[in-house]
């Protein structure tokens, strides 16, 4: 029966060929999102389509050191798994051991963004995924470098023909499909979610639940971090400089109003992907927490939400510890055990 099945498949496929038509498979890509997170969020809107296909290119892509200059790094090495898909150190090396300013975060939960980077300079994942291949300070190469590398590879080749037909390879289509991986990376199996969303009791302890309400009430974290997805997509500044030597999301819309605004990240995982903040100038949760305790600084810019911490919050240790605890429920160790995201060698 199967090999009946995969026959008319082929049958299909060659006929198509014929035609002129569809050369192409496009399996769609079951994604497990819960109902929860499409009623609040929407689907997810930025990458056109995910097909099975797209998603087992994008994969290869997305770990192979094909895309820089001197085969020696690739996305995941400073979008590593083990660190839910971001760079522990506070500032990416790039190909020629130099390094930016900024931390690279987690590429999790991002189809549902449509800015990108920490001053949203870039529109959707797609277009996102053309600047490291270019930029000097990461993979530091060009699109048709990548690309006459690629059509080199007969394995890659014949997973862009499944996913494209024949079509000439450009780096539009290797991108969509880097979109369309980068896309499949969530995981809404965290004890939050148990314990929020799908009511389980006994899932969090006692101090988490404290924590809870430190962050939906006292510290008011929920403003800027709330919703299914731990962030309400926007850009702000939330305190953490006076004088800004990153000028953040101005640097894309050369507003002063956006001075030291910066993209409000998600907090799923939170507990992964240290350091914190655009500069990963804090390496721990407790210093992130210190930092809304007591470290807030005024600016023109400071959001209105961030006007409660000024002066500081004056949590006890135990309330400190209790967040700590409740931003540790966050966490969905499959995000580091999933083979579907892992690198496909
Ligand atoms: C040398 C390290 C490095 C490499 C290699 C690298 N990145 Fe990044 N990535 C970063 C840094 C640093 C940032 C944050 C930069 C900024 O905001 O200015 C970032 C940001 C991102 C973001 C934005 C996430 C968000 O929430 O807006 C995505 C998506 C991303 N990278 C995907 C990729 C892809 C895809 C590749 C491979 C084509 C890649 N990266 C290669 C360091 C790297
Ligand atoms: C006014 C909006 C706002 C509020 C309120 C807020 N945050 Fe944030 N948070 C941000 C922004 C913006 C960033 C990124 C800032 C940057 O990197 O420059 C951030 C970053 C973080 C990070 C680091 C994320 C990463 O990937 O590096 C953590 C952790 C965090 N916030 C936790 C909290 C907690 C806990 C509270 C409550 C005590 C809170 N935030 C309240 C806006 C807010």
């Amino acid at each position: 029966m199967k090999r009946a099945l995969l026959l008319l498949n082929v049958l299909v496929f060659i006929s198509c060929d014929r035609n002129g038509q569809r050369t192409y498979d496009d399996t769609p890509y079951e994604l497990n999102i819960p109902s929860y997170v499409t009623a609040y969020e929407g689907e997810i809107s930025n990458v056109e389509s995910i097909t099975k296909e797209k998603v087992a290119l994008g994969r290869e892509l997305f770990f192979s050191t094909m895309l820089s200059e001197d085969y020696s790094m690739s996305c995941a090495t400073c979008h590593g798994q083990s660190t839910g898909f971001s760079d522990p150190n506070q500032f990416s090396t790039g190909t020629q051991g130099v390094s930016g300013n900024r931390n690279a975060m987690s590429v999790a939960y991002l189809g549902w963004d449509s800015e990108f980077f920490w001053d949203g300079r870039a529109f959707s994942l797609s277009h996102q995924a053309l600047g490291p291949v270019l930029n000097e300070i990461e993979l530091n190469t060009t699109w048709e470098e990548v690309i006459s590398r690629f059509e080199d590879d007969r394995d890659l080749m014949n997973a862009y023909q499944r996913s494209f037909g024949y079509k000439e390879v450009s780096q539009t289509e290797l991108t969509e499909a880097i979109a369309a991986y980068e896309s499949t990376i969530i995981g809404f199996d965290s004890p939050y979610d148990r314990w929020f969303y799908n009511f389980e009791t006994d899932v969090i302890s006692e101090s988490a639940i404290r924590g809870s309400g430190i962050y939906f009430d006292k510290a008011e974290c929920v403003h800027c971090h709330g919703g299914p997805l731990l962030t309400d997509h926007t850009f702000k500044n939330n305190g953490l400089d006076s004088v800004f030597t990153d000028i953040g999301l101005m640097e894309t819309t050369s507003s002063p109003l956006d001075e030291g605004k910066f993209k409000v990240p998600s907090l799923r995982n939170i507990s992964l992907t240290a350091p914190y903040m655009h500069d990963g100038r804090f390496s721990t949760l407790e210093e992130v927490i210190e930092h809304y305790n007591s470290g807030v600084k005024s600016s023109a810019t400071l959001d209105p939400d961030m006007h409660v911490f000024e002066g500081g919050l004056g949590l006890t240790q135990q309330e400190k510890d209790d967040l700590l605890a409740f931003l540790m429920t966050f966490t969905d160790s499959s995000m580091l055990s999933n083979s579907n995201f892992s690198d496909p060698n």
